[in-house]
């Protein structure tokens, strides 16, 4: 074995044993933090905005940490309705994108109804998060300007698609949805590296 070869197979073996001791404790912590956003976004889910406990939750958590409310249940979100697996898929983001593409027929609207009202609070609350994540200056394309857009078009498309759910009206849930996950994936376009 040469030397480069050498180097090669103890560089790999140091990185597979650094990557066994940190990764088990980062995700842990990154598990620890969602379980706490979560459970501090559930408590809001329903009520009026609550500036202080937004601005706390804001200060406290990266964007990151707190985006991660749209993710699958089994992947540390909040997931879709009370029960795990009960509504498919179990993530609002998933979720979000499926109900933008197809009417919900009268049977889901009239089971789910709720639970799709509650992807709307949640992403209520996420848009006030976000309006406290505004970025200070301008970098080139990623003007504070457009993210106050886009969080005013989240704000807007939630708030439709809880009035909908609870009107069981499908269109009007469609379009909303439609509204609301483009403020994710246009927002996403610019702010996310
Ligand atoms: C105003 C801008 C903005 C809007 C609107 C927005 N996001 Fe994000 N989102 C971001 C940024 C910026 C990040 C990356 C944060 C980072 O990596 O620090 C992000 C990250 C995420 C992540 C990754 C979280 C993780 O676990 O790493 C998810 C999931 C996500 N967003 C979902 C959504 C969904 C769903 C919507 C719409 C309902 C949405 N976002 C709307 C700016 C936005």
């Amino acid at each position: 074995m040469n030397i480069v070869k050498k180097v090669g197979v103890f560089g790999s073996l140091f990185a597979f044993g650094l990557f066994a001791m940190v990764t088990p404790e980062a995700k842990t912590a990154f598990f620890e933090d969602a379980k706490e956003v979560n459970a501090a976004v559930s408590k809001m889910v329903g009520k009026s905005p609550d500036a202080k406990a937004i601005a706390e939750l804001a200060k406290k958590h990266s964007l990151d940490e707190l985006m991660h409310v749209f993710k699958f249940r089994n992947k540390g979100g909040l997931g879709v309705g009370e029960t795990a697996g009960a509504i498919t898929p179990d993530g609002i983001e998933a979720k979000l994108q499926g109900l933008q593409k197809k009417e919900a027929d009268k049977a889901d609207l009239a089971k789910n109804g709720k639970a799709y009202a509650t992807i709307g609070e949640v992403s209520l609350i996420l848009a006030e998060i976000s309006e406290a994540h505004t970025p200070k200056d301008k970098k080139g394309e990623k003007d504070p300007k457009k993210w106050k857009e886009f969080v005013e078009k989240m704000r807007m498309g939630s708030k439709d698609l809880i009035t909908a759910s609870n009107k069981s009206d499908a269109k009007g849930l469609k379009k909303a949805a439609k509204e609301l996950n483009d403020s994710c994936i246009e927002c996403h376009g610019i702010f996310r590296d």
